[in-house]
């Protein structure tokens, strides 16, 4: 085994499908990566859960499997990040460690009568001037809310203190730091922030939400910023400084260096979210995209976002792929997609889970529209692709009414990223360059950087901006007549897809 001098930073990225460990080197380079899939629960139609068991398993098994292929020891390691999917909601019993239900998923729309319910007279806008957000089952709180209501003796056992409630991060530090055995229950202003319970500006629980979620303050972790030594790892990192915590769109933000006001970056996984940098500010928005936190280091002042958030990109080719069998992997999209000039007039609008910003409608539902006997699965294919690039577009747009800032480029990271004929079009529909930086992974980079940050191993931002490199880019060559004609065709379907549920 090779003797390594230098110290690594450990990052852990527990996603919606899959989590993985990536372990860097000084220059932010990676030096091992582990990933394992778990699995997804569909109880009913629009019903997403996870067994949060299987996930702090999966997630021992990375980072045994990171240590191997790096042929590193936990001693080796300066820091440990984690970056995890966010609002996704976890309760556990204090006392066994055990959850006392599935994880319910940022996907789940089970708390859509609820939010109606919640809104009131107010409505949908109810908490925005405190949260940032729009009252949607997407959200953290009203799932507790749901499983309080629901899970026989819950409420009472919460009130009395005996459950933790936590997004993953919270879920994955407990047990990371004991456990049972005096694990800490925190978790960080990014993720808090997702809940509907923290107050923006406090950056704390807000009692009066909490009271009108009937949710118990007692069941919380603490909120902490996103890079500091929350505690230390037992067990296999035995040792190892748990340094940071950041939803994983917020970490994204955080690897792809965008630390000035107006930097914005587009993450491509299961959904696809864009971020831009707003500085120390929360800037309201009034077009349907989420004033959100983008991180906090130690004591210093926080960075807001405003975010666009589209719950369905990457998700839709699995669906081609798993549900319709139109393709035997991913990979083989882009070949299909590209063997045809254009969508035939097809246009998807995948409303999987109601649409997210900036419509925010839970009576949405999927869409094909524009089909005719020319129409093949190429098309479709094609379709499917070019999904996320106008719902791209539509928050792009919305950025713009919200902030006055123009983007003049977008940095793009995530799975998708490989597909070149969608970072094309993403180019095309947009109008300005798409760049990828070299290391595609930034969510768990940016983990790493937070980590190691707070650690020591790298001293401040400007040292974090020279490790980012541009690997590709995409220039727009779409006519601007075109663009319009095919983005109003987009704008009809996404009106298809409305009022299912009324
Ligand atoms: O808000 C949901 C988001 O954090 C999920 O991200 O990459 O796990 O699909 P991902």
């Amino acid at each position: 085994m090779t003797e390594h001098t230098e110290k690594y930073v450990a990052a852990i990225d527990q996603g919606t499908t899959s989590s993985r460990c990536i372990i860097f080197g000084h220059d932010g380079a990676i030096v091992a990566v582990d990933q394992r899939e778990h699995r997804q629960i569909f109880p009913k139609p629009g019903w997403v859960e996870h067994d949060a068991t299987e996930i702090w398993s999966k997630v021992q098994a990375v980072v045994a499997g990171a240590l191997a292929k790096a042929g590193l020891r936990a001693d080796q390691l300066s820091a440990l990040g984690i970056t995890n999917q966010r609002e996704t909601t976890v309760l556990w019993d204090r006392a066994t460690g055990k959850p006392v239900h599935h994880a319910i998923v940022w996907q789940d729309t089970r708390t859509a009568q609820l939010c109606a319910e919640l809104g009131g007279t107010d409505g949908q806008d109810r908490f925005r001037e405190a949260t940032g957000l729009p009252l949607a089952s997407y959200f953290s709180g009203p799932k507790a809310a749901w499983l309080l209501d629901e899970v026989p003796g819950l409420r009472a056992r919460a009130e009395r203190g005996e459950i933790a409630f936590g997004t993953i991060d919270s879920w994955l530090i407990w047990n990371l730091t004991g456990g049972i055995d005096g694990g800490v229950h925190v978790t960080d202003v990014t993720n808090a922030g997702r809940t509907m319970l923290m107050n923006l500006s406090t950056l704390q629980w807000d009692p009066a939400i909490l009271s009108a979620m009937r949710v118990p303050e007692a069941m919380l972790p603490e909120i902490r910023s996103s890079a500091e030594v929350y505690g230390t790892a037992v067990g296999q990192l035995h040792g190892v400084p748990v340094a940071s915590a950041l939803g994983d769109q917020q970490a994204a933000v955080f690897g792809q260096t965008c630390y000035g006001v107006g930097e914005a970056k587009n993450t491509y996984g299961t959904g696809s979210f864009l971020l831009l940098n707003t500085g120390n500010r929360p800037v309201p928005s009034k077009s349907g995209l989420l004033t959100t936190m983008g991180y906090q280091l130690g004591g210093e002042a926080p960075v807001y976002c405003l975010e666009g958030s589209i719950a369905i990109t990457g998700a839709l080719v699995q669906w081609l792929r798993d549900q319709l069998g139109i393709i035997a992997s991913a990979a083989e999209i882009e070949p299909l997609a590209a063997s045809v000039p254009d969508n035939g007039g097809a246009y998807i609008v995948p409303a999987f889970s109601g649409l997210f910003a900036p419509y925010w409608r839970s009576d949405a539902r999927g869409v094909i529209t524009g089909l005719t006997g020319f129409v093949t699965k190429a098309h479709l294919a094609r379709a499917v692709l070019e999904a996320t690039s106008w719902q791209t577009r539509e928050v792009v747009d919305a950025m713009y009414q919200d902030s006055g800032v123009r983007i003049t480029q977008l940095k793009v990271d995530g799975g998708m990223t490989a597909n070149s004929l969608l970072m094309q079009h993403q180019a095309d529909v947009l109008g300005v360059p798409v760049i990828r930086p070299v290391i595609p992974e930034t969510t768990c980079l940016g983990a790493a950087y937070a980590a190691g940050l707070a650690t020591g191993v790298w001293q401040d931002l400007d040292e974090l901006r020279t490790h980012w490199q541009r690997d590709a880019e995409w220039t727009p060559r779409m006519d601007g007549q075109t663009r319009d004609r095919e983005y109003g065709n987009w704008r009809k379907a996404v009106e298809r897809s409305f009022g299912w549920l009324a």
